[in-house]
């Protein structure tokens, strides 16, 4: 596929007042998911959940793509329309999550390096096949007292060049995701400092392997202060702290930030967007890939009951209209 149409997908991905839905979680992350409200995962369990978040009327309005994973872009929803089909009939760009997950990195102790390079050529082929237009590799880096390591970050840098040169080889936009996690008491300075040496190192890396950053999406961690480290910032000052960085480190000719949620709450990661938002233009688009954030408010009404269906799909419009706001700067006018 011609990298121009490459491009003309990432830009639709983030096009303004609309984000991605990440709907991409693996069975063990789904499982601890629908424990929290009490539901049993079993297929049909997240087929159905699956179903309502996608076939949700009015989704296409602030929500340019969805990521799926390897069960749900296989699955169909209730009239037995293959998922990726329902998302393009309502205009929207159908992605896979083609990371085969984190393991302890060897040598390294409480480090992890992400696999599934062996075989991805095919699967990536499959997926295409499948209809999706977008792949997203989620390395992640703990901050500890003598981590990351740079040995932990090169492994993960090289590992997700490699996937991205894959990706478009295969036709498919790669979503670059090195997270940075928020879990630890490290300060907020210590984050920026983590995340600017990630990100410089990722894109090294991404020079390296010839992956065409104009046909890329960075999905990046927020500059957060550590989760247990009791440090208060306004929002205002995270936006600040992480515009830095990304100005820093991101190459102007990648279409568009992404961020993750990482465990922030729904109104959180709405807000920080908005306060991203506030200090545009930038370089890039600046928009949202949130899990949990557009989630949690989903499973919560929705309880895994046929009759909370559309109470649960409303949840979705609300928190995906509220990041729309977001995308201009304009949730809190
Ligand atoms: P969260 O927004 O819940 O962090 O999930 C986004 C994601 O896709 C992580 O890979």
């Amino acid at each position: 596929m011609h990298p121009m149409s490459l491009h003309a997908t990432a830009e639709a991905l983030v096009a303004p007042g609309k984000g991605i839905l990440a709907a991409d979680e693996s069975l063990p992350t789904m499982e601890k998911r629908l424990s929290r409200i009490g539901v049993e995962s079993t297929e049909q369990v997240r087929r159905r959940y699956r179903d309502l978040l996608l076939s949700t009327p009015g989704l296409a309005e602030h929500v340019s793509g969805v990521i799926l994973f390897d069960e749900t872009i296989r699955q169909h929803d209730t009239s037995g329309t293959p998922f990726p089909q329902v998302l393009a009939d309502a205009g929207i760009i159908p992605g896979i999550k083609v990371d085969a997950g984190t393991r302890p990195l060897a040598g390294f102790p409480d480090e992890v390096v992400t696999e599934g390079l062996d075989g991805l050529r095919l699967r990536l082929a499959e997926y295409a096949a499948l209809g999706a237009r977008f792949a997203k590799w989620r390395a992640v880096i703990r901050i500890g007292a003598a981590l990351p390591t740079p040995g932990c970050i090169a492994a993960n840098a090289h590992a997700l060049a490699r996937y991205a040169a894959l990706a478009q080889e295969a036709g498919l936009v790669p979503i670059v995701e090195p997270e940075v996690l928020m879990d630890g008491n490290h300060s907020l300075p210590t984050c920026a400092s983590v995340t600017a040496t990630v990100l410089r190192t990722v894109y090294d890396e991404l020079a390296r392997h010839r992956v065409v950053l104009d046909a890329t999406l960075l999905k990046p961690n927020m500059v957060l202060p550590g989760a247990s480290s009791h440090e208060t910032v306004d929002d205002d000052e995270i936006a600040a702290r992480t515009l830095a960085v990304l100005r820093d480190t991101v190459p102007a000719s990648v279409p568009g930030i992404v961020f993750l949620s990482g465990g922030q709450t729904p109104e959180q990661a709405t807000a920080r967007l908005d306060a991203l938002n506030r200090r545009a233009p930038q370089p890039w688009q600046l928009s949202f890939s949130y899990g949990r954030a557009l989630q949690a408010p989903v499973l919560d009404a929705w309880a895994g009951q046929e009759q909370n269906v559309e109470a649960a799909q409303q949840a979705l419009l609300e928190r995906a209209w509220l990041n729309g706001a977001a995308r201009h700067g304009r949730y809190r006018t």
